[in-house]
């Protein structure tokens, strides 16, 4: 019973369920809506491109746009159907076809077939059933990095090909980092720059009203008081990350049952944060690649000394740090670019200030992170590999 003292229903706080209506995001829903308008009237696929940092609601737009436009279509008597492919899970080519594949026949064999006749198996699903289907590739960089353009050329290409009248497909990449960039040429023509939605980092009072609606239905009413959501909102908003203040309001929750509390106090939500943080600051870290994780123990260990420190300080850290651990500095636009993500993924405040001595420079700092305990965290994970 203890556990219904707080929650009436949890499950609402877990990853997969998708909201009705994604509060703050009903205009980029009408963006996507408006992008792809022209499956239902003209039959025609399109290519849309989703970006945004980490918890900006970027898979979560996908799921309830093809929910949402899958409804619209078949009210307009157009049958169309979706599959997503997480490409950190599925980076090769190979692997993201099988998943597409799987959708229409969960039998189908996990190796013997190359991927063109694979290809020729997912157009052939397409033209006998009439359908059109998204295929969301969401981490795209992931896949992009490890396998190249090839899949986004092919699949755009599927369509061109067309053997069936109404056999279609359209495209949703997503991603936090700007992938566009990394498609070749041929691959590039194909998407048109007009169609991104680029999702914002969520302000405080944008991520309130998210835990608000979320909280009606996960909490027990009279359970959360405003100012608890709002303090909660407060701290993820360094982030702009809508999973972090949700992960905040779990995790405060079952502290307040396990207080045998009937309310969620403040005291709890300072000591979820104290829980989650290192959480999720692991999972972001995991996700990082050699360099960039190189580049990020540069930046903690500049700013052990102080709050801000610029693009130049860290660069030399990152070489002396590379040599450490006998790997080879990568060059500066590398780096550069190594920079810009840890930004997207909110393990760095990037800034750029006005006039610096040296023309343009860049304001580093940490977004609340003790930089002596990320500095360890991973020396740690350094030390492992
Ligand atoms: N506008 C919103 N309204 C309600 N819930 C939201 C909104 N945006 C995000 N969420 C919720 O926040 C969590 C994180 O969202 P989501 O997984 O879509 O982020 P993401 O941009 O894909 O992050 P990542 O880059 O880590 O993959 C999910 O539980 C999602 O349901
Ligand atoms: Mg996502």
């Amino acid at each position: 019973m203890a556990l219904e003292r707080i929650f009436r229903d949890v499950s609402k706080l877990s990853f997969d369920y998708i909201p009705e209506k994604l509060v703050h995001r009903e205009a980029d829903l009408k963006s996507l809506f408006t992008i792809f308008q022209t499956v239902v009237s003209h039959d025609l696929p399109q290519r849309a491109f989703i970006t945004g940092s980490v918890g900006t609601g970027k898979t979560a737009l996908s799921k309830r746009f093809c929910l949402d436009f899958k409804a619209f279509a078949s009210g307009k008597g157009k049958p169309v159907d979706f599959v997503t492919v997480n490409c950190r899970q599925r980076s090769t080519e190979n692997a993201a076809l099988l998943k597409i594949l799987m959708h229409f026949d969960s039998n189908f064999p996990d190796r013997g077939f190359s991927t063109p006749e694979m290809l020729e198996v997912l157009r052939r699903h397409l033209g006998q059933r009439g359908l059109h289907l998204f295929v969301v590739l969401d981490e795209a960089d992931v896949l992009l990095k490890k396998s190249g353009s090839d899949l986004v050329y092919s699949l755009s290409r599927l369509d061109e090909e067309r053997l069936s009248p109404k056999g279609r497909l359209s495209l949703i990449m997503i991603s936090q980092k700007w992938a566009l960039d990394m498609l070749d040429p041929a691959a590039l023509s194909t998407f048109k720059r007009s169609n991104t939605v680029e999702l914002g980092k969520y302000t405080q009072g944008q991520l309130y009203d998210i835990l608000k609606v979320r909280a009606d239905l996960a909490v027990q009413p009279g359970a959360v008081g405003d100012d608890v959501l709002e303090l909660i909102s407060d701290i993820a908003s360094e982030w702009g990350d809508a999973r972090y203040a949700i992960e905040l309001l779990e995790r405060a929750g079952v502290l307040a049952q396990e207080a045998d509390q009937d309310a969620i106090e403040a005291e709890q939500v300072r000591a979820a944060k104290a829980d989650t943080y290192s959480v999720v600051t692991e999972s972001k870290l995991e996700a990082l690649e050699m360099h960039e994780l190189l580049a990020l123990l540069a930046a903690a260990r500049v700013l052990r000394k102080g709050a801000f420190t610029t693009t130049g300080d860290v660069e030399k850290t990152y070489a002396a740090a590379c040599e450490e651990y006998g790997e080879k500095p990568r060059g500066h636009t590398q780096f550069w670019e190594y920079l810009n993500a840890l930004g997207a993924s909110g393990l760095l405040e990037t800034k750029a200030s006005g006039k610096g001595t040296s023309g343009r420079t860049t304001v580093i700092s940490l977004p609340d992170i003790p930089a002596g305990e990320l500095a360890a965290q991973i020396e740690g994970m350094l030390g492992k590999k």
